[in-house]
């Protein structure tokens, strides 16, 4: 290859494309969004197509996967998007996303995963195998420290080696020693005074060196800033768009473009640091048989398997999160639902950014419900608030909320957040979007008001809420019986709820993100600086993160991480600990003791009894699914190897064991113990 023909390969050809080399039957390589469904088609530009098939399976948001707690799920969800990429004529799709949840503010939440490090690295392998297995490369973003939209080009991140090591890191690590994954993005942020994309110690130091990493490092969408450090630091593709170069841009003006030519040419830069980059993408190519001979799979577009797959996801990934009186599941004594809020017949596909899919169909809450109910139930549906900048309560819309309400056998008020209101505006698409975090985690819209008035007129209402996380709910939780966190369920998930709502799909969904009462309570406000002074954030907060804060600092949350009922009951018993010398293996019994089947998230945390330096009140290091039919006990047995033990001892800068008594704790969510061993190792 020439030495343009290598440079030709480093940058972008085209929004989504990075350049080939076509002398050489080298084709340029197609990336797409995102985390939750192939992206619309944008051409060669950033213009929607027109006349093209890119309506297709949009999924559940991130935020719900996780909330599955089910691995084998990770990977169904990756082979819908692998079997779509190729359908789609895509070689990589942008995701997963699976930058910690430190902020409950944060904009892109709902596209993550967790506050906890263990479920993250749990559900990304199977993520990311899934899409692979299709012959498509996943591209594991945004590396590292992009934990707010917040000044996301700019900010600073300033962490501790043990929080980076403890907290940031692992996930990354398991996608790319477990997962296996071809690519990586690198985020906008700055860490530790160096842009993230191009930083030498996050991208050569740690993912390459230590970790092997053997695939490309892709920029965020202009997230590349200088020429050498590009080259230097790691750096392989640089992605973006100039928006200034209007019609016709030309790519050779990018960072990695014409200008390392003349570098190599003047005897400034060293071919060999090209020919890296070059090597890697190309071992991409091969990889998702690009090159090389081997044969592309066909792939397969809006199928009923790929939508039973975003539908089982949504059933297993929304969480009960109240159910005082068993108001849920609804009795066949329910003759009239009052379906109330502009969530519930809101179509969410295309909203929250880079991750917005063009939705084959959409099944809203309201047509879910409609359904499901059949002509037996009548449904009536006022939308109770307005979604608009700055709305507050409206006294009209409350009252016909409260009139049908009233009327009605029950009243199901779905709200929450939302992806915005203009798609076409940036800047309005504001609650649980790219480039912006929510200004605070109040109701917006009024919709306190609405829900306090309806509890009033019917207390037979349940509360579904939507969004990428936790949002306030202390001014009506202790009167409302029922309460679902419904996430953004992706394209089946009006029906998913409703099957729960109906007792159709008993659910099984745990938190994977702590709620606060209050945003005050959040440790990174607490403890930490978020997000920041508009040049630096400190994540003084440090390791505390999520549950990690709420137990050791002993404050209560408003629902705890794992925490998600069921309408059945468990029986834990039985535990026994067996432990090596740097290993474990934990067995318990559980039991369905209710009446219907269902399935229960065991939860293993991990505590050392005496400390020599300062750890959080204990720590998730097993889980398991657990699906069991009424009356039907199984053994579960879980092994810890000697990461479960090990912490980073900034001191000595390196991972330690230190030998001694361990806790073994087993619960139906962080808060919720069932039982508690001990061990030796
Ligand atoms: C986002 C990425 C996305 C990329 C391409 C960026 O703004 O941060 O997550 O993959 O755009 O759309």
């Amino acid at each position: 290859m020439t030495l343009e023909e290598k440079v030709n390969m480093i940058h972008a050809s085209s929004s989504f494309t990075s350049g080939g080399v076509p002398r050489l039957g080298i084709p340029e390589m197609v990336t797409s969004d995102g985390p939750h469904g192939v992206r619309l088609e944008h051409g060669r530009g950033w213009n929607a197509q027109k006349g093209v098939l890119d309506s297709g399976t949009y999924l559940p948001t991130g935020i719900c996967l996780a909330s599955t707690w089910n691995p084998a799920l990770g990977f169904a969800f990756g082979s819908v998007l692998g079997s779509e990429a190729n359908f789609r004529g895509k070689d990589v799709i942008l995701g997963p996303g699976i930058n910690i949840m430190r902020s409950p503010l944060n904009g892109r939440n709902f596209e993550y995963l967790s506050e906890d490090p263990y479920l993250v690295s749990k559900m990304v392998v199977g993520y990311i195998k899934g899409v692979q297995a299709q012959g498509i490369s996943a591209c594991v973003k945004h590396f590292a420290g992009n934990n707010q939209e917040t000044n996301r080009g700019s900010i600073d991140v300033q962490m501790s080696e043990r929080a980076l090591m403890e907290i940031y890191l692992p996930g990354f690590k398991a996608a790319i020693q477990e997962g296996g994954v071809y690519t990586l993005m690198g985020s906008y942020n700055k860490f530790r005074g160096q842009w993230a994309t191009q930083n030498n110690y996050l991208i050569n130091q740690i993912l390459k060196k230590e970790w092997g990493f053997k695939g490309a490092v892709i920029s965020d969408w202009g997230a590349v800033h200088s020429t050498a450090q590009a080259i230097w630091n790691g750096t392989d593709l640089e992605m973006g768009t100039d928006l200034d170069m209007g019609p016709h841009p030309n790519y050779g003006k990018f960072f990695l473009g014409d200008t390392v030519v003349t570098l190599v040419k003047t005897g400034k830069m060293p071919v060999s640091l090209v020919d890296d980059k070059v090597r890697r993408l190309l071992y991409v190519m091969y990889k998702a048989n690009m090159l090389g001979g081997g044969k592309r799979m066909k792939g397969e577009y809006n199928t009923a398997a790929h939508q039973a797959t975003a539908q089982k996801v949504a059933e297993e990934g929304i969480v009960l999160l109240k159910n005082e009186d068993k108001i849920l599941p609804l009795k066949s004594d329910v003759k009239s639902i009052a379906v109330i809020g502009y969530n519930a017949d809101r179509k969410q596909a295309m909203g929250g950014g880079s991750s917005q899919v063009k939705a084959f169909f959409e099944v809203t809450p309201l047509q879910g419900l409609q359904n499901i109910a059949g002509k037996k139930v009548k449904i009536t549906y006022t939308k109770g608030y307005n979604i608009a900048r700055g709305a507050g309560a409206d006294a009209d819309m409350i009252k016909q909320a409260v009139q049908a309400a009233s009327k009605a056998d029950v009243a199901v008020i779905v709200g929450g957040w939302t992806h915005g209101y203009d798609y076409n505006v940036w800047s309005d698409n504001a609650y649980d979007t790219e480039g912006f975090d929510k200004t605070d985690m109040q109701m917006p819209f009024g919709q306190n008001e609405l829900i306090k008035a309806v509890l009033a007129a019917n207390p037979r209402t349940v509360v579904v809420l939507m969004g990428g996380g936790p949002i306030d709910v202390t001014q009506w939780v202790s009167d409302a019986k029922g309460i679902i966190q419904a996430w953004y369920p992706g394209m089946e998930g009006g029906n998913a709820l409703a099957k729960i709502i109906f007792g159709q799909v008993n659910p099984s969904g745990k938190l994977p993100v702590s709620f606060p009462k209050k945003l005050e309570d959040a440790p990174a406000i607490k403890l930490g600086q978020y997000p920041g002074d508009g040049v630096t954030v400190n994540y003084f907060d440090d390791i505390y993160v999520g549950y990690r804060y709420f137990d050791t600092y002993k404050v209560e949350p408003q629902f705890a991480f794992g925490y998600g009922l069921s309408y059945t009951t468990f029986k834990y018993s039985d535990l026994h600990v067996q432990t090596g010398d740097k290993t474990a293996t934990v067995t318990f019994k559980i039991k369905n003791t209710g009446a219907v089947a269902g399935a229960e998230v065991a939860q293993l945390y991990v505590k050392q009894e005496k400390l020599n330096l300062p750890r959080p009140e204990k720590e998730l290091k097993g889980f398991d699914k657990v699906f069991l039919q009424a009356g039907e006990e199984k053994t579960v047995t879980l092994t810890l190897n000697e990461d479960a033990f090990k912490y980073f001892n900034d001191i000595k800068n390196q991972w330690e064991m230190d030998s001694g008594v361990f806790d073994f704790i087993v619960g139906s969510s962080s808060r919720d113990i069932k039982l508690t061993g001990t061990g030796t190792l």
